[in-house]
């Protein structure tokens, strides 16, 4: 059983001063700490202790001849215990001082100690590098895990970038409003979590995927300049930049167009990153249309880090004898490729995998060919391409003497986000990335895409975002052609935000329903709330969300959400820690007349 050397619950003495603050100009001053047992050193005489708490730690020396008290408190101290110390600063000898830490010319000598919490050996220690402790452990302890520098420091900085997003929404004169929780589903493309109502039997709230149709509805109560950090749940398959919880930056604006729109997000990103890196950022960012990334990149959040773009090849091979690039061709389908510099070697055996993936993943074709130092082809299909259409495709790809071009032919909606793929492993794999933050806003996406599964046209966007006037003409002939008014800031190669101008006219929202398979009853049976809020007097109005998580994650640079999140779930969707989701008594399903049918 641990010691504990008081039972008193309040503390002995309160802290002067931060144990990770101390400097030199300290040195001679009396001070009172509190902290956790990082380390301890027993030197058979001198007791060393490194005392930590979240601004770092401090090393603390006990004499045994001089304070005998406080230096069997030491012996006592085991990693992780809390202690209350009082102790005088001084410097350190300059042999001894620790050019590694902040507090490393200075040490405290201690005169008064004591145990204020006793720990049972921590399940991995939390210096430095205990990273390496496995993620199911580190979220089992999270609370332990929390008290880890790096992750103090992640949710810090997450604070502060906070602070810069509100700083800058209050000035431009926003008003930070909360929505309900307990709320109705609304379609932003992921599962819902249901809770069921017990007063209501047999009925069901949803979480909000996000608060878009309370955003609108305050939209037409005037209140013209809406934010709110707001929490959202989407019950979809987890990767590392999805949680099932997670929280946005939602803003709402009346008499938005799209630049203004752009410009106030821009403003409030600068601010973040001022705040929590003092980082400035140069807006305005640039800006690209939907179609053309998908040119350019194969992605709808490309990432510009590097160069490397895919290239239309289909001009190249017009008239080539390749029978598979001919028969594409006369389909109507495309040749896209994708030209590795020279300096990125790809062994046969990765070539080979490379396209066995391609195959077993995407169940598409691809094919390569490599340059020699001269100009000629090697590979598996160098035999079947002519000198001409060789030398056109080189030139319209960027081969350099000694690059791996490597191409796809199929229809373009496919074979480009394949591609765009392949970039991106290949980015990684030869680390092709510079270290600069590359934010761009890609606009015009299309309204709606059709959806083999479901066998409808679906929202890219969202059902309430707005069609380019340029194309509502096209809204019922031709559907699938129809821009929409809406943008996503992407910063390299992730989707930091997004958002739209909406509809505001009811007719049209119908309209844009209809097109996606909802007739008027059932329309009005799941929107009816916003169709009627938009029949009175609604402004024109639009909007932008941004994942806190991802903004905190760019800045703390983590691959992970889970990283910049006080209390994640796992891959699973599961907290460790807690046991959630887990079963309910009999007499609260009872309750809520919910049977389960496992
Ligand atoms: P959207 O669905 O694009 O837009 O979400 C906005 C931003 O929220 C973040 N995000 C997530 N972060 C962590 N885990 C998730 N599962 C997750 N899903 C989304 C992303 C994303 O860019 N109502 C609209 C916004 C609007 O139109 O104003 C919406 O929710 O960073």
């Amino acid at each position: 059983m641990p010691e504990y050397s008081t039972t008193s619950p309040l503390p002995p003495w309160l802290r002067s001063d931060y144990n990770g603050a101390l400097r030199a100009a300290d040195a001679g001053r009396a001070v009172a700490l509190w902290g956790w047992v990082a380390s301890r050193r027993d030197h058979g005489g001198l007791i060393f202790i490194d005392l930590r708490d979240y601004q770092g730690i401090v090393q603390l020396v006990f004499n045994p001849e001089r304070d005998p008290a406080a230096h069997a408190v030491a012996e006592k101290a085991r990693a992780e215990y809390y202690l209350a110390v009082k102790g005088t600063v001084v410097r350190r000898s300059e042999n001894t001082i620790n050019r590694e830490l902040p507090t490393g010319e200075v040490e405290v000598v201690v005169t008064e100690a004591q145990i204020l919490a006793s720990s049972a050996p921590p399940p991995f220690p939390l210096v430095a590098g205990s990273e390496a402790a496995s993620e199911e452990l580190r979220l089992r302890y999270r609370y332990l895990d929390l008290r880890r520098a790096e992750m103090q420091s992640n949710l810090r900085r997450r604070h502060q970038a906070l602070r810069g997003v509100r700083a800058w929404l209050d000035g431009q004169g926003f008003v930070e409003i909360e929505t309900p929780i307990l709320w109705k589903a609304t379609p932003e493309g992921a599962r819902d979590y249901l809770v069921p109502s017990r007063v209501n039997p047999g009925k069901f709230y949803a979480l909000p995927q996000s608060p878009q149709l309370l955003k609108q509805l305050l939209m037409v109560s005037g209140f013209d300049r809406y934010y709110q950090i707001a929490r959202c749940f989407r019950d979809e398959d987890l990767r590392a930049n999805r949680q099932p919880e997670f929280s946005q930056i939602d803003i709402e604006m009346t008499g938005a167009t799209v630049a203004g729109i752009t410009a106030i997000a821009e403003g409030m990103m600068a601010s973040a990153f001022e705040y929590a890196a003092g980082i400035k950022l140069v807006p305005p960012f640039p800006r690209i249309a939907y179609s053309e990334a998908m040119e350019r990149f194969g992605s709808d959040k490309p990432d510009l880090r590097f160069a490397m773009e895919l290239k239309n090849l289909s001009a190249a091979f017009a008239g080539t004898s390749f029978k598979v690039f001919a028969d594409a061709l006369g389909r109507g389908d495309a040749i896209y490729g994708l030209a590795l510099p020279g300096a990125c070697q790809l062994s046969r055996r990765e070539l080979d995998e490379m396209v066995a993936n391609m195959h077993t993943q995407r169940e598409r074709g691809l094919t390569w060919a490599k340059a020699t130092a001269d100009g000629n082809w090697q590979g598996p299909i160098a035999r079947h391409i002519g000198e001409t259409e060789r030398a056109r495709a080189a030139a319209a790809a960027g081969l350099e003497p000694n690059g791996t071009l490597l191409l796809m032919a199929g229809a373009a909606d496919e074979i480009r986000p394949a591609l765009g793929d392949l970039r991106l492993q290949l980015a990684e794999k030869f680390d092709l990335r510079d270290d600069a933050l590359h934010f761009l806003w890609v606009v015009d996406f299309p309204l709606f895409e059709y959806s083999a599964e479901e066998r409808r046209l679906v929202s890219v966007n969202h059902p309430f975002t707005a069609p380019h006037p340029d194309d509502l003409a096209l809204l019922e002939r031709e559907p699938l052609k129809v821009r929409a008014l809406a943008y996503d800031m992407v910063l390299n190669g992730q989707e930091m935000g997004g958002g739209s101008i909406r509809i505001h006219d009811p007719e049209l929202q119908l309209l844009a329903l209809k097109l996606l398979g909802f007739e008027r009853d059932e329309a009005m049976r799941r929107f009816g709330f916003l169709i009627e809020a938009l029949n009175y007097g609604a402004p024109p109005h639009g909007g932008i969300a941004f994942g806190v998580d991802r903004l905190a994650m760019m800045l703390c640079g983590t691959e992970s959400l889970r990283d910049v999140m006080a209390f994640p779930k796992t891959q699973k969707a599961v907290d460790p820690m807690s046991g959630a989701p887990s079963e309910v008594d009999a007499r609260q399903l009872r309750e809520l007349s919910i049977k389960v049918t496992l």
